[in-house]
């Protein structure tokens, strides 16, 4: 209990899959909790859930690849709680398709939500984080940021993005770089049974391969990631920054 008491946590995409399951996490463990999401109503069920647990939470309607969206985040949550510490980047799409077929339209939507959002998000955060002497940033990626695989290939990118993007973030902000005392880390989840996760299912084929990768032999559960985040969240990690947290059933481990 009380691994993350007093901070003041953001998590993007906090309105389904992961993202509700790593706020309900951090608010049971006593963090005071902005939920955004593109999905307003999803994000208010969210906060509601908080609050109906004893726990504290606001919500918020944003598109994490809206640069004016991220002013008012980050305003609300310091109007509501009056710091910041925590920073979930956890917003995510995916995109199917072999390379020829993907529009370049395509392709920049999937990098404004993965990879602007997290670039927006981390710049959004620091001055908050500044003040207050210090901060976590976790940012999600995928195994997909670690290894290739077909038809998926806007995602790789996008995900490889956000792992360098992290270990730069990190060293720029720690007592080396600029003394900001903020952490940056990724979490790398396996396949893990939300709707990104239904997506995969539409397609028989796709789907138990995927399953293969995994030795573990399943699919991991939000709370299998909400736990990572959790330690990152937390100075039980005060030594990690720029580290790479790989949750996958052990498929990269081969
Ligand atoms: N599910 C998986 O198998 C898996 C594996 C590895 C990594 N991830 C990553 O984990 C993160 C969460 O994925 P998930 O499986 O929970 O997905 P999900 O689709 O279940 O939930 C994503 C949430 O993000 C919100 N969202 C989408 N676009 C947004 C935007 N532009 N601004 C704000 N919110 C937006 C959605 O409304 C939704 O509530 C993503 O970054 C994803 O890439 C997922």
């Amino acid at each position: 209990m009380d691994r993350v008491k007093g901070k003041v946590a953001i998590v993007t995409g906090g309105g389904g899959g992961m993202g509700r399951v790593e706020a309900m996490l951090l608010a049971r463990e006593g963090a005071n909790v902005t939920v955004t999401d593109l999905d307003e109503s999803a994000a208010k069920n969210v906060a509601n859930e908080i609050q109906s647990q004893g726990g504290k939470a606001i919500f918020i309607k944003h598109d994490v690849a809206g640069e004016e969206d991220w002013d008012n985040v980050i305003r609300k949550t310091l109007e509501e709680f009056g710091r910041l510490d925590v920073l979930v980047n956890n917003a995510g799409v995916i995109l199917y398709k072999k390379i020829e077929d993907i529009s370049l339209a395509e392709w920049r939507w999937l990098m404004s939500v993965n990879l602007d959002g997290v670039f927006l998000g981390t710049r959004s955060a620091v001055e908050a984080m500044k003040k207050g002497g210090g901060g976590s940033i976790i940012n999600i990626a995928s195994t997909a940021g670690l290894i290739g695989n077909p038809d998926a290939s806007a995602y790789h990118a996008s995900k490889g993005g956000v792992r360098l993007f992290s270990k730069a973030a990190a060293i720029e902000f720690s007592k080396a770089g600029y003394g900001y005392n903020i952490r940056v880390n990724s979490i790398y989840p396996g396949v893990i049974n939300t709707r990104m996760a239904d997506d995969l299912r539409k397609n028989e084929a796709r789907y138990k391969t995927a399953l293969s990768w995994h030795p573990i032999g399943r699919f991991g559960e939000p709370e299998d990631v909400a736990y990572g985040v959790l330690y990152l969240a937390s100075d039980e990690s005060k030594f990690l920054t720029g580290s790479e947290l790989v949750i996958d059933g052990g498929w990269t481990a081969r």
